[in-house]
């Protein structure tokens, strides 16, 4: 039988369909690191990737039998996909079922973020609330401003849904332009990377990580937006150049940030964990039960899928 490895833990009993077909290798207690996943690789048909692991052209030449690369998650910057097509090998990902989730943690930062709820937290317990003040822990409202979506796909366009909510003005800057009909629906104004960072309160990253995307946001980009702008990252790390994004909050150039995803993960600069206006959160975007558990569904179903000779619904490129 082919053999299929799947390189960390899924949520659910989905492995159990694949049993019949295959022959499963299973790290079902954690992510393989790449040292070992490079090695299960090389007799693989088909691999279900975790983010975390790069499928570059090394692992692809190594493994001559791969057939399909399932990836658990939309972000396909781990993988070198254009190489892997090229080899007449299929990759697929999980967009839609994480959208509503990923969205709902764009705004938890935002709301965290804007109305300082970690330090609120952190001067309860630690045992620094001495009472209520009327200036204690000022924060920003959100009705009424403006927030920016850089990448408006499908995670953007909810969390421009859920913004319409707070009443606040929605902007957008993405490759395309979205159907006037969408803009419509969601109360949103397109605008150029320069507007983008001119007029967002809070500006949202959404967007993939490729060239184009890749520290897009260093100092000159800081130092064109709003002293008041809260920057949140629920994209990929890399698009924030994290030291010049240090030197942008120490010289007051942004009001604050949230991370959800950091350039080199899991380390983390010391100057971003010692400061109060940064919220930090482990790559938790869809990270919910109802999410994770249809994700690891689909990732079963694209093997299948290719498998039994039909086209995966989600085919990357
Ligand atoms: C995604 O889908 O890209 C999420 O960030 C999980 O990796």
């Amino acid at each position: 039988m082919d053999k299929v490895l799947i390189t960390g833990p899924l949520i659910g009993d989905s492995v159990s369909r694949l049993v019949d077909h295959f022959r499963v290798e299973y790290s079902r207690n954690e992510v393989m690191n790449q040292a070992a996943f490079s090695q299960a690789a090389t007799d693989a048909w088909g691999i279900v990737t975790m983010t975390s692991l790069s499928v570059d052209r090394h692992i692809i030449d190594s493994s001559p039998g791969l057939k399909v690369i399932s990836n658990l998650g939309v972000g396909c910057d781990n993988i070198d996909v254009s190489y892997a097509q090229s080899k007449g090998i299929v990759v697929t990902n999980t967009p839609d079922v994480l959208s509503e989730s990923t969205a709902e943690m764009g705004m938890g930062l935002l709301l965290a973020t804007a109305r300082r709820i970690i330090e609120g937290d952190r001067m309860v317990k630690v045992g620094d609330f001495s009472g209520w003040k009327v200036d204690l822990l000022l924060g920003s409202e959100l009705n009424g401003k403006t927030l920016g979506i850089l990448g408006c796909g499908r995670i953007g366009q909810s969390i421009a849904r859920m913004a319409g909510g707070f009443e606040m003005q929605v902007l957008y800057c993405n490759r395309s332009r979205l159907p006037a009909k969408v803009e419509a629906r969601l109360h949103l104004s397109v605008v150029d990377f320069d507007g983008l960072l001119e007029k967002s309160d809070f500006l949202v990253i959404t967007a993939p990580l490729n060239k184009e995307s890749h520290h897009l946001f260093d100092l000159k980009t800081f130092e064109r937006m709003k002293a008041s702008a809260i920057l949140i990252n629920i994209g990929r790390g890399p698009v924030i150049k994290e030291v010049d994004l240090i030197a942008a909050l120490e010289t007051n150039l942004i009001a604050g940030v949230a991370l959800d995803v950091l350039e080199t993960p899991p380390s983390v600069a010391e100057q971003l964990k010692e400061r109060t206006n940064v919220t930090l959160t482990p790559h938790l975007g869809s990270a919910t039960t109802e999410a994770r558990s249809a994700m690891s569904d689909l990732v079963i179903d694209a093997v299948l899928d290719v498998h039994q000779g039909r086209v995966p619904n989600y085919v990357v490129g």
